[in-house]
Parts: structure tokens; C-alpha cells; sequence
């Protein structure tokens, strides 16, 4: 039986559990350093299981050791954004964690692909790949899907089509300098530009990237019902071997002109991890964009000192 660990048993983790489990990708055990709470969740999400037939398995565990034989292991442990922060804010605190977490599973789960979601995204993605020692393939960070959903969300709320005829794409930072390809966004088979104006356009694209913020601010935490199910289909595509393209923080190795860092970019996941980086045939201005994008992230790795 497939096993999945998901690390965190925080609105975020516990979410993205129960996605895995409704789609019965494996057994799943949660791990958190809180006494009971990944006990209580997982016996929580097993009896959600029972009321929908699902038939997995969930353990909730304090230990790192419960993590053995884990396939792929998803990091969502962290603090969140409050209404005031901004990711990058995040980073120094969250870097101790993901890279004492990043410890327990080069020790535990040294087979397992990692697929991490705590912010600031792409440079905790960074820190586990430096700490795991991994190839790069085996370590991923997830964002990709909740900006293009959000965005997707925009667009069907404005066009009525559905969300299944809707495909776009996004690169760069998970944070305010992503940048999101209204040029790589279709309507069926027709480019989005067909659908709508230039200044329609530029408001969706606006509004997405401030999407997460608004989430926040109104409710008053992050999201997480968005990332958990994204999480998810992250999971399935490497458990089921799908080679599904998706748009995951990955490490670059000259792809875009650019090596040595974790940006979003469109790759195909599978078995392997990240089997292949596309590299798109960008206009000018979105190199432009995405090389910004990417300088913000170097900026932010420097001030670690990895
Ligand atoms: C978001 C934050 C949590 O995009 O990254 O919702």
C-alpha cells in the first residue's frame, strides 16, 4: 500500500489528508509535534473515511519515525501569514522549521519525493532540498495549482464556461511577483485574449494575485480548503505515476537562463518526482517578469545563509 505522510496537522495539513484520502491514494499518517492533535485528527479523518467508504487508513503520531516507507511526504508545518505579514516575512522562522522537518525525513523517509507547502513557498522548497540532500527531482514545491485555480475562479465567474474547459499556467514567485500568463490561458482550444479585453484581463490577473491576501483578510487565516486540494492532486500525479503537467516550484538548472533556485515553472510529475521542466517560449516581457520574479526569490534565499 502507497504511504503518505503529511507533516503539520494545522488547517493546512489536516485539508490536504483528507484530499488524499478521498481519492484513496494511500495510507496516511500525520504527523505533529502538538501532543493529541494528530491523534485527534486522524481518527477525525477515519471516521470521515467510514462515513464515505473510503478505504484507508489514517495515524496521527507525534514520532518521525512513523514516516518510514513514506512515498512522498508533504510538508505544510509552519506558521501562517497573518493579516498583517507578508510571505516573505515568514522566512526566517519558518526556514528552522522546514529544515529540522527536512532533517527527519532524510533520516525516515529517505525514498520519499517531498512536496512542500509552507511559506514562503519557493525558498522553503529550496531549504528542504539544501537540508534532505535529494535530487532535485525528489523535492517540489507546491503553489502553482492554487494561483492558476484562483485565477481560473476569475475567469469562470466572468465567462460562465466551465471550470474543465479553463487552462492556464503561472511562473515565478508564489508571492506578489508571480506572474501569471494570460498568453498561455485557453478557452477550450482559444486563447483567453478572444474572450477578453486587455484591461478585463489585467484586473483578473490583478485580483488573483491578491487572492491569498483576501482570503485572509476576510476570514481572518490562510487558505486552506484551495491548497489542501491542490496538495492532493500534487500527490496523485506522482502516486499514480499520471505525468500530469503541472505548475510546481522546482529546482532550475539553466532552464529560463536561471540555475541554482526554486521558481514555479510548468513540469511533468510522476513516479519520479518532477520527471521534465517545460521551458515555454516566453515574449520578451515575460522573461522579463519571470527574471524578476526570480531575482525576489534570490534576494530572499541570501538572506538565509544556507
Ligand atoms: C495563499 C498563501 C497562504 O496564497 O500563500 O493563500
Amino acid at each position: 500500500m502507497t504511504l503518505i505522510t503529511v507533516v503539520g496537522s494545522g488547517r493546512v495539513g489536516t485539508s490536504a489528508a483528507l484530499q488524499i484520502a478521498m481519492r484513496e491514494l494511500g495510507d496516511i499518517v500525520l504527523i505533529d509535534i502538538v501532543q493529541g492533535l494528530p491523534q485527534g485528527e486522524a481518527l477525525d479523518l477515519n471516521h470521515a473515511c467510514a462515513t464515505l467508504d473510503l478505504d484507508v487508513d489514517v495515524k496521527g503520531s507525534n514520532d518521525y519515525r512513523d514516516m518510514a516507507g513514506s512515498d512522498v511526504v508533504v510538508v505544510t508545518a509552519g506558521l501562517v501569514r497573518k493579516p498583517d505579514m507578508t510571505r516573505l516575512d515568514l522566512l526566517f522562522k519558518n526556514s528552522e522549521i522546514i529544515s529540522s522537518v527536512a532533517k527527519q525525513v532524510k533520516e525516515h523517509a529517505p525514498k520519499s519525493k517531498v512536496i512542500v507547502v509552507t511559506n514562503p513557498l519557493d525558498v522553503m522548497t529550496y531549504v528542504a532540498y539544501k537540508t534532505t540532500g535529494f535530487e532535485s527531482r525528489r523535492v517540489m514545491g507546491f503553489s502553482g495549482l492554487l494561483d492558476i485555480g484562483r485565477f481560473r475562479h476569475i475567469i469562470r465567474s466572468r465567462l460562465g464556461v466551465s471550470y474543465k474547459s479553463i487552462r492556464s499556467m503561472v511562473l515565478g514567485e508564489h508571492g506578489d511577483s508571480m506572474v501569471l500568463l494570460p498568453s498561455r490561458t485557453y478557452i477550450g482550444v482559444e486563447p483567453l485574449s478572444r474572450f477578453m479585453d486587455e484591461k478585463t484581463i489585467a484586473e483578473s490577473v490583478e485580483a488573483t494575485r491578491k487572492a491569498g491576501a483576501e482570503v485572509i483578510k476576510l476570514k481572518g487565516w490562510s487558505a486552506h480548503h484551495a491548497p489542501g486540494a491542490g496538495a492532493a492532486l500534487m500527490v496523485s500525479a506522482i502516486v499514480r505515476d499520471e505525468k500530469a503537467v503541472i505548475p510546481t516550484s522546482a529546482y532550475l538548472e539553466g532552464q529560463y537562463g536561471e540555475r541554482d533556485i526554486y521558481a514555479v515553472v510548468p513540469c511533468v510529475l510522476g513516479a519520479g518526482g518532477v520527471e521534465k521542466i517545460i521551458e515555454l517560449s516566453l515574449s520578451e516581457e515575460e522573461l522579463r517578469k519571470f527574471k524578476e520574479s526570480v531575482k525576489v526569490l534570490r534576494e530572499a534565499v541570501a538572506q538565509l545563509k544556507l
